[in-house]
């Protein structure tokens, strides 16, 4: 038996964009004197927007000084930045393996799901040419919690018309193998510092049909 569905994470799973998300909300909080390194941009892999920005006032200690209003320029700001750096993704941008396997699904006739929080998900889709390729991408802006709650993994699940038991995730956060996992999908994290995943692994490039179908296999 093969999974009911294969439901991929974007951005450091079919994409590596998290060094554009680091690059915009650096330059945004540096503006208002906060400072972030990558090892904090780590802890956001996952993390809505709006979330983010909590979490980096948080961290800056600036979580009293602004209003929502503010709150929501700054992240415009962000977002306009992080837009703008979308421009040099091309097809090259997959990661090594996605595509492959994307095909191989296909083929197979296995549906694929997309389960992101971002809201540049359909156009990060499109700059990559693979729109195609997925049955149905779960609409970011219908979800009310951010990974790790399960809600965007279960709305692509709804989406796709099958039960998430019957599914397999593909998550690089650990807010992502946490909500796959609360959902009861098998996870399978990219990563060496994941915890709790069913299957890890190091790199795109291992995600082979058969790797997915022998720890389907295995799971069951
Ligand atoms: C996730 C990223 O995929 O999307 C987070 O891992 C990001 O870093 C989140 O904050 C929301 O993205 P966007 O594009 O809506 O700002
Ligand atoms: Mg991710």
């Amino acid at each position: 038996m093969n999974p009911e569905a294969v439901i991929f994470d974007l951005d450091g799973v079919i994409t590596d964009t998290a060094h554009l998300h680091f690059h915009a909300w650096r330059q945004v909080a540096s503006e208002i004197g906060i400072e972030i390194d990558e090892a904090f941009n780590n802890t956001l892999k996952g993390i809505s927007r709006g979330e983010s920005l909590r979490r980096i006032l948080h961290f800056g200690g600036r979580e009293a000084d602004f209003s929502q209003a503010q709150r929501d320029e700054l992240a415009t700001r962000k977002n306009s930045i992080y837009v703008e750096s979308l421009n040099q993704l091309t097809a090259q941008s997959i990661l090594p393996g996605i595509h492959d396997l994307l095909l191989e699904l296909k083929q197979r006739g296995i549906p694929t799901g997309l389960a992101s929080v971002s809201l540049n998900a359909p156009t990060i889709l499109n700059m990559l040419g693979i729109t195609d390729l997925f049955t149905f991408c779960a609409d970011a802006g219908k979800i009310a919690r951010s990974k790790p709650d399960p809600e965007i993994f279960l709305a692509a699940c709804h989406g796709l018309g099958v039960s998430a038991q019957q599914c397999i995730g593909i998550e690089d956060a650990q807010a992502g193998i946490d909500a796959i996992n609360a959902c009861g999908m098998r996870s399978i994290g990219i990563g060496a510092d994941l915890q709790h995943a069913g299957l890890r692994l190091l790199s795109t490039d291992q995600l082979t049909w058969p790797c997915l179908s022998a720890f389907w296999q295995r799971a069951k």
